[in-house]
């Protein structure tokens, strides 16, 4: 449920706009309960604040309302940025994360077309825009939610979120905006640091973005993390957006941050295939250049000065720069990527880029880095490029692998062989961008992610570290890509959905994952919430701990319905070995309580005798691993509710489910 802060909303209806941020602290409100800062209805026939970016024309109309009586029309639009605009400088606070949403429909008769969110900006007069919501079709046929939220992480003389839309000249209606923020839980003080557990075998680091340098944010960073790797902020996009013109404002921040905070800075990245401007691969005529012996000294001569410009603005500042970002393609026979990089200029790109790095930081370490490292082809392919490149003295000092997984793949093993590959090379190794995604394949999403998943998550975290820390003469950091649940790129890649990949919750809260990497043995057993209750009548301040302990258990069963019709359905059943030692062979069983029967099974072997069933391994998947899972799946026919079995026993002895 919304709440607004009523002692402070009856001073504050300004001309039907509720704002109420200038004066309420964020920090002031309950945690965990949304905050409305600004709800525009224009259902007092008012513009509630909002004007055009330009000349178009913003007014309240009764032609059509998402909700009471008025939208807000646009018209006389001219250009696709324009569009109906808010002042929300004096309603955001720096590191508060917003949550904006407004419901956007085309004017009737217009042509449909697509419609986003954004925040313009100026800090000293310079305005950046940031995108809340992509491009998203709207129509006038009916209303479409534009929804995401906006953490404000530089200091600005102005601010507003506008709508804009493709279609140049569309008239538009949006209505029932609001702008909200959760409160957020402290973060937890009492558990240890991750950085120092870790601190006998690497550094650990996490990927920040600007806004998670403050507030909660920034002290669960500064506490638990000893690296930080701008997630963005030195990509080519943000550095050298127009040739020659830089920009280093937002990766100084995290810079000095970390200086501050006793952190070290990975740099990412010099050179990649994405997030690099149009403009690197064209010439002067604004065409896209080609494989000519001009075009290749003319882009090797912008990649030389955009190294000495970035590498050379931070000097000792950034020790380790990931150089060279994703170059191989496995399935090329000669293992390179073909991007516009190597279309242009070969091999030499990496070659310059390793050179001119090591020229302008002569201390620093340069990676190649990528991700996949631990499929065997790519693996190799990296290899023998790497094996190549530094026999011709290119001064590589570490691979870089990305470690961007999930709950199932890859396994420990083949982690292990990534890292046994490049060991003899006696290279550094470093994992730059680990993160466990919740999901395996890009139809999954879950509202919540189930508990299981989430302890899966922290087997892993657990497994995957024991190797790195097994591995430590040859590995000297590991990064994870993002601080918590709330920020993850994830969330929309490969697909939009909500992700779960880190060790701390949207709340800031220590997950499993968290345990699995500091201390395996609570995995599972303590989930504590703290939350601290501000109310801003009494100003009394109440902490509520809540425990939950769960039986250590060997097994976890989870059981799903894929699917149901009409006398038949096909289930699922995982089962998650929580125990420290493998167990094989392995028998489920369990009893039915709706008459169902199962007419088809694959990945075991399965006899039933009236309710009870019994599966048994196949052949190929007869071991379960300690934190590994195994699968089967079947049809079956089911009468009454087909509920679901609520007891299952591995090998005779219960499991959770
Ligand atoms: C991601 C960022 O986290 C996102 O914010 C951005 O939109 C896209 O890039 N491999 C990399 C990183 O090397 O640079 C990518 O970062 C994630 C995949």
């Amino acid at each position: 449920m919304r709440r607004v802060l009523a002692g402070v909303l009856a001073t504050s209806v300004l001309a039907g706009l509720v704002a109420i941020a200038a004066q309420a602290s964020p920090r002031a409100a309950a945690a965990d309960e949304p905050v409305v800062v600004v709800s525009s209805t224009f259902d007092d026939g008012t513009a509630q604040g909002w004007t055009g970016r330009a000349s178009e024309v913003v007014e309240p109309s009764t032609a059509v309302a998402h909700s009471g009586t008025h939208s807000l029309a646009v018209t006389g639009r001219t250009a696709g940025w324009q569009g109906p605009a808010l002042s929300i400088l004096d309603k955001a606070q720096k590191g508060v994360r917003y949550e904006l949403s407004v419901w956007v429909r085309l004017a009737a008769g217009q042509a449909a077309t697509s419609a986003g969110l954004s925040v313009e900006r100026h800090t000293a007069g310079t305005p950046s825009y940031d995108q809340v919501v992509g491009s998203t079709a709207v129509t006038a046929d009916g209303w479409v939610n534009l929804k995401g939220t906006y953490t404000l992480a530089a200091d600005v003389d102005f601010l507003t979120t506008y709508v804009e839309a493709a279609g140049a000249t569309a008239s538009l209606h949006i209505d029932d905006f609001s702008m909200s923020y959760t409160p957020l839980p402290p973060i937890q003080t009492d558990i240890p640091s991750v950085k120092d557990v870790l601190a006998d075998h690497f550094t650990v680091g996490a990927a920040v973005e600007n806004a998670q340098i403050l507030n909660n944010h920034g002290q669960l960073l500064a506490k638990h993390f000893n690296s930080i790797t701008p997630g963005n902020q030195l990509k080519w996009d943000a550095t050298e957006p127009a040739e020659g013109t830089f920009r280093f404002a937002d990766a100084d921040a995290l810079v000095d941050w970390a200086k501050a905070n006793g952190s070290t800075v990975r740099g990412h990245t010099l050179v990649w295939h994405q997030q690099t401007p149009a403009w690197v691969f064209k010439d002067a005529a604004g065409n896209d250049l080609t494989a000519t012996p001009e075009s290749k000294a003319l882009v090797l001569a912008r990649l030389d000065a955009h190294i000495r410009a970035v590498v050379g603005h931070y000097g000792a500042d950034i020790p380790v720069w990931d150089v060279v970002n994703e170059v191989i393609d496995e399935n090329q026979s000669d293992g390179l990527r073909r991007s516009k990089w190597f279309e242009l200029t070969g091999l030499d790109y990496l070659r310059t880029a390793f050179r001119v790095a090591r020229e302008v930081a002569p201390d620093a370490r340069l990676v190649i880095n990528d991700y996949n490292t631990n499929v065997p082809s790519k693996r190799d392919k990296l290899y023998d490029l790497v094996v190549q490149l530094r026999a011709e003295g290119v001064p590589i000092d570490a691979v870089g692998h990305q470690m961007h997984i999930n709950v199932q793949w890859p396994s420990v093993a083949e982690t292990e062989a990534m890292l046994t590959k490049f060991a003899p090379l006696g290279i550094d190794q470093q994992i730059t961008e680990m993160d466990i995604s919740v999901y395996t394949d890009n139809s999954q999403s879950y509202p919540t992610p189930p508990r299981e998943v989430l302890l899966t998550q922290a087997y892993r975290y657990r497994d995957m570290f024991e190797l790195y820390k097994r591995y430590s003469d040859d590995v000297s950091s590991v990064t994870l890509w993002g601080l918590a649940d709330d920020g993850t790129w994830l969330d929309s890649f490969p697909v939009t959905r909500k992700d779960h990949p880190l060790l701390f919750d949207t709340r800031l809260q220590a997950k499993d994952a968290y345990w699995g990497v500091v201390d395996p043995s609570r995995i599972g057993q303590t989930t504590t919430t703290t939350t601290t209750t501000t109310t801003t009548t009494t100003t009394t301040t109440t902490t509520t701990t809540t425990t939950t302990t769960v039986p250590p258990s060997t097994c976890a069963v989870a059981y799903t319905i894929g699917s149901q019709w009409q006398g038949g359905f096909q289930g699922e059943v995982r089962i998650t070995n929580r125990g420290t030692a493998a167990v094989n062979p392995w028998t489920l069983a369990w009893s039915f309580a709706d008459g169902q029967r199962i007419t088809q099974l694959w990945g075991g072997v399965h006899t039933q005798d009236g309710a009870s069933v019994t599966v048994r391994h196949a052949a190929w998947n007869s071991t379960l691993p300690p934190g590994g899972s195994v699968s089967f799946g079947f049809l079956g026919s089911w009468t009454g509710a087909n509920a679901k079995p609520n007891s299952f026993s591995l090998n005779g002895v219960a499991c959770q489910s």
